[in-house]
C-alpha cells in the first residue's frame, strides 16, 4: 500500500517524503507547483503535477499507486497573504480540500494526516497553548486551517476516516539536503539570514510594542526533522486504530524575533541588519506550544529544536 504526499514538493513534504522513503514506506506525490521549484524525489517517489482539489487525477492516483494513507501538506501558508487575500486561502485551503477528502472517502482511504497550524488558536488566553483551549483564529489562514479540521471531525462520523491534525508552530531549519525556502519568503529566519549575508537587503522586525518581555512577537520554533517525525508516528497510529485527535507540535519554548535575531548573529559572527515596522496584520503577540499531549498520545518529542541548534543548521546550510 501506498502513502500519498500532498505538497510533497514543498519545503516540509520534501522532508516528509525523504522520511517516509527511508523507512520503507511507498510514496506517490501529488504537488501543482504554485509555490515550489519541480521537486528533486528520490527515484522511487512518483510525482503527479495536478492539484488535490482535481477528482479525476486523484482518484486515478489512488486507485493506480492503491494509495491507503494521505499525508496532506498542500496549501498556502502566509499570515499576512491571507488577510489581504482570504478567498486566495479559502479556495486553495478549503474548497481544494473539500473535494480531496470525497474523492478520498469515497475511495479506500481511511487514514489521513493533516498539516495543520498552530494560527488556530489566534490570540490564545494561555501560554503554553494546550489542545484543549478554545480555537479563536485572528487570520484566514487560520481560519482555513481551523475548517478543515472541522470537516475531518464530520468525515470521521459519516465515513470513517481517521485522521490526526498536527498543530505545527513554527518549522524552522534545514536537513542535509534540504533548505528552507518559500515563494514568496515571509519566513523570519530565512530573511533574517539573507540581511546577513546580502549589504543590499535588511529585515523588518513587525513590531516592538507587543506585550512581551522585549516587545516583539514570541514563536516557538521546531527543527524540520523533529516535526516531520511526528508525521511518520501519527501515520503508525492511525495503523495501530488510533482515533481521530489533534496535536500540538512545538517545543514548548518560545523566543521573540530579537531573540531570534541575537542568536543567528552569534551563529555567524556578524552582525542582522534590520529595523523596525509596524505590526504584521494577522500576527498575534505569542504562540507557544504544550507539546504534552504528543508525548503521552505517541511518544514524541522535539531533539534537535534549540533556537541554537536551528540556526546552526540554517548557517550550515546556506538557507
Ligand atoms: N517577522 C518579522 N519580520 C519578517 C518576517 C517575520 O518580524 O520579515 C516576525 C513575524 O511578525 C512573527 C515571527 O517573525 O512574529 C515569525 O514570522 P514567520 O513569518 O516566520 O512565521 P509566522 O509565525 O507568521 O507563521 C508560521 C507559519 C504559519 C504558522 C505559524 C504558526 O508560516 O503557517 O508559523 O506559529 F501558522
Amino acid at each position: 500500500m501506498t502513502v500519498l504526499v500532498t505538497g510533497g514538493a514543498g519545503y516540509i513534504g520534501s522532508v516528509v517524503v525523504d522520511q517516509l522513503v527511508g523507512r520503507g514506506d511507498s510514496v506517490v506525490v501529488i504537488d501543482n507547483l504554485s509555490r515550489s521549484p519541480e521537486p528533486n524525489l528520490p527515484n522511487d517517489v512518483a510525482f503527479v503535477h495536478a492539484d488535490v482539489g482535481d477528482i479525476d487525477t486523484v482518484r486515478d492516483t489512488v486507485d493506480r499507486f492503491e494509495v491507503d494513507s494521505c499525508v496532506h501538506l498542500a496549501g498556502l501558508i502566509a499570515v499576512g497573504e491571507s488577510t489581504g487575500d482570504p478567498g486566495l486561502y479559502f479556495e486553495n485551503n478549503v474548497a481544494q480540500v473539500v473535494r480531496l477528502l470525497r474523492t478520498l472517502t469515497h475511495g479506500a482511504v481511511r487514514r489521513f494526516v493533516f498539516s495543520s497550524s498552530a494560527a488556530v488558536y489566534g490570540d490564545a488566553a494561555e501560554m503554553p497553548i494546550t489542545e484543549r483551549q478554545s480555537l479563536r483564529p485572528t487570520s484566514p489562514y487560520g481560519w482555513s486551517k481551523m475548517i478543515v479540521e472541522q470537516m475531518l471531525e464530520m468525515h470521521d462520523r459519516a465515513d470513517g476516516l481517521r485522521s490526526v491534525s498536527l498543530r505545527y508552530f513554527n518549522a524552522a531549519g534545514a536537513t542535509t539536503t534540504r533548505h528552507e525556502r518559500h515563494d514568496p519568503e515571509t519566513h523570519l529566519i530565512p530573511l533574517a539570514l539573507r540581511a546577513a549575508l546580502d549589504a543590499d537587503r535588511s529585515l523588518t522586525v513587525f513590531g516592538n510594542d507587543y506585550p512581551t518581555p522585549d516587545g516583539t512577537a514570541i514563536r516557538d520554533y521546531i527543527h524540520v526533522e523533529d516535526l516531520v517525525a511526528a508525521h511518520l508516528l501519527a501515520l503508525d497510529y492511525l495503523r495501530d486504530g488510533g482515533e481521530t485527535i489533534q496535536l500540538n507540535l512545538g517545543t514548548g519554548s518560545g523566543h521573540s524575533v530579537l531573540e531570534v535575531i541575537a542568536a543567528l548573529e552569534r551563529a555567524l559572527g556578524q552582525p542582522v541588519a534590520f529595523e523596525i515596522g509596524p505590526r504584521r496584520a494577522g500576527d498575534p503577540p505569542a504562540l507557544v506550544a504544550s507539546p504534552e499531549r504528543a508525548l503521552e498520545v505517541f511518544g514524541w518529542y522535539p531533539t534537535q529544536s534549540s533556537l541554537d541548534q536551528i540556526v546552526e543548521w540554517v548557517v550550515a546550510s546556506g538557507s
